[in-house]
């Protein structure tokens, strides 16, 4: 393609899973890119620890910076992608000194956007610079464009979405194969994926920081980590998905915003005839609800390489293009505080409790007598197998009741002699059915 427009000079910070595949494609494929771009997109700065390592594609002739900052310093970079990670030390860093000088930030940087998001937002809006993060919610899937642009003109009432790949391929392989947490969790650190050290996964951390995003962009809403509540996979064990299919459920980490309520990462139990339900292994979806679309569900990779280099290419070809726009959708100044929700517990739902309890007579009409102090009813029990003495699985579902009540009755129970074990309990969210 002939080159009459200027090109588009981005420098790319970090050259990792995501970083090297970038490159891979910028360089690889320039030309098709840059049809659809416009422009020529051309890489002229690379930054990574070491210098030594073969990152699977050809970077002679563009300059290598040890120190990430220097990048940000040049008068001919226009883009820089942020492809490091963390929320904060050198990408932080790196987005603030690139924004103050006036250049467009793209990042994948799901921890650095929950956490500095309305900052680095400003920073855009006050230099003229355009700050885009597609590629840090669900990887390939367009989750970002679909609140800003696509559901633009919609009020949106609901985002629930499976956003994390490691926990869903975890569940969905504890529920098919019958194998324990550890075990499953093993396998996906020995595949890849899963880090060696998964909290940040596994706790609910990753996928709250996408919720985090999606939540500021639905709602008009400063992103605002620190008002999400999380709750991660670790205590879910194999009998639960056997109960769970048994009562027609799967048990998925679902995160949900709804507006004037604390967004909330949650294992919880779904209809299994819902479209988050059938959304197994390390696929993520999002479902988007709204007024006057109705439902919008839109489901794909939600990392690796691949997946993710996709989105930010489109983030790329966006500015190229000359369709950036505000990071959040509207100018940082319009936006209200999300610490500002009226109701963090959220609406009374049901829940799936498990209890170990001793197997002996009058078990049951003690913890029924605990929930009926606390007015919680139950809607259906749960109990296999006979082992006089022992400690048994008893499941219970109950009727709409607030997580605060459930958790003082179960406090309660978990101190009698008869109950072996934390009691485990999950809501069962029954609004997806409504899809
Ligand atoms: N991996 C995914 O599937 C995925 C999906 C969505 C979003 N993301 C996000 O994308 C970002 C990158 O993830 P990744 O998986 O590509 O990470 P990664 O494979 O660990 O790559 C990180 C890169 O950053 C470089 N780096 C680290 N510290 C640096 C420093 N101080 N100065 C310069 N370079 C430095 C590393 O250099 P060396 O290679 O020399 O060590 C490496 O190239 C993160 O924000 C992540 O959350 C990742």
């Amino acid at each position: 393609m002939s080159n009459a427009k200027p090109s588009l000079k981005i420098a790319i910070a970090g050259l990792g899973v995501v970083g090297s595949e970038v490159a891979r494609q910028l360089i690889n494929r320039s030309d098709e890119l840059a049809l659809a771009a416009g422009k020529m997109i051309q890489v002229v700065a690379v930054s990574a620890r070491d210098r030594s390592v073969n990152r699977g594609v050809n970077l002679d002739g563009i300059d290598w910076y040890d120190e990430t900052h220097k990048m940000a310093e040049r008068d001919d970079i226009d883009i820089i992608v942020e492809m490091i990670g963390g929320s904060e030390g050198v990408a932080v860093d790196l987005a603030r000194a690139a924004l103050r000088s006036g250049k467009h930030v793209i990042t994948a940087n799901k921890a650095m956007i929950a956490h500095h998001g309305a900052e680095l937002a400003q920073l855009a809006e006050a230099n003229d610079a355009h700050l885009l993060f597609e590629s840090a919610v669900a990887g390939g899937i367009p989750a970002v464009k679909t609140l800003r642009e696509g559901l633009a003109g919609n009020k949106i009432t609901r985002v629930a979405g499976i956003l994390n790949g490691t926990c869903n391929y975890i569940l969905s392989t504890m529920e098919t194969t019958g194998r324990g947490f550890e075990e499953v969790l093993a396998d996906a650190q020995r595949f890849g994926y899963a880090e060696a050290e998964p909290s940040f996964d596994i706790d609910g951390i990753d996928a709250a920081h996408k919720l985090t995003i999606l939540a500021a962009i639905a709602f008009g809403q400063k992103p605002d980590f620190s008002a999400v509540s999380i709750q991660g996979i670790r205590d879910v064990s194999s009998v639960d998905f056997t109960y769970a299919n048994q009562l027609g459920f799967r048990i998925k980490l679902v995160g949900v915003a709804e507006p004037g309520l604390m967004p909330r990462m949650e294992t919880c139990l779904l209809p299994l005839d819902s479209q988050l339900a059938k959304v197994n292994g390390v696929l993520n979806a999002v479902e988007f609800h709204g007024e006057p679309v109705g439902s919008v569900l839109a489901v794909g990779p939600g990392a690796g390489g691949c997946a993710t280099s996709s989105a930010v290419l489109s983030d790329l070809i966006d500015i190229a293009a000359g369709r950036g726009g505000l990071p959040f959708g509207r100018s940082i100044n319009t936006l209200a505080d999300a610490t500002a929700v009226e109701n963090c517990a959220g609406p009374d739902k049901p829940f799936y409790v498990r209890l170990m309890v001793v197997d002996q007579p009058g078990v049951l009409a003690t913890l029924t007598g605990i929930l009926q102090k606390h007015s919680i009813s139950i809607e259906g029990l749960l109990q296999q197998g006979r082992a006089p003495g022992n400690a048994v699985a008893l499941v219970m579902t109950t009727h709409e009741t607030s997580v605060v009540k459930l958790g003082i009755a179960l406090d309660e129970m978990e101190k009698l002699p008869i109950v072996k074990a934390k009691p485990v309990a999950m809501p069962i969210m029954l609004a997806d059915k409504e899809m």
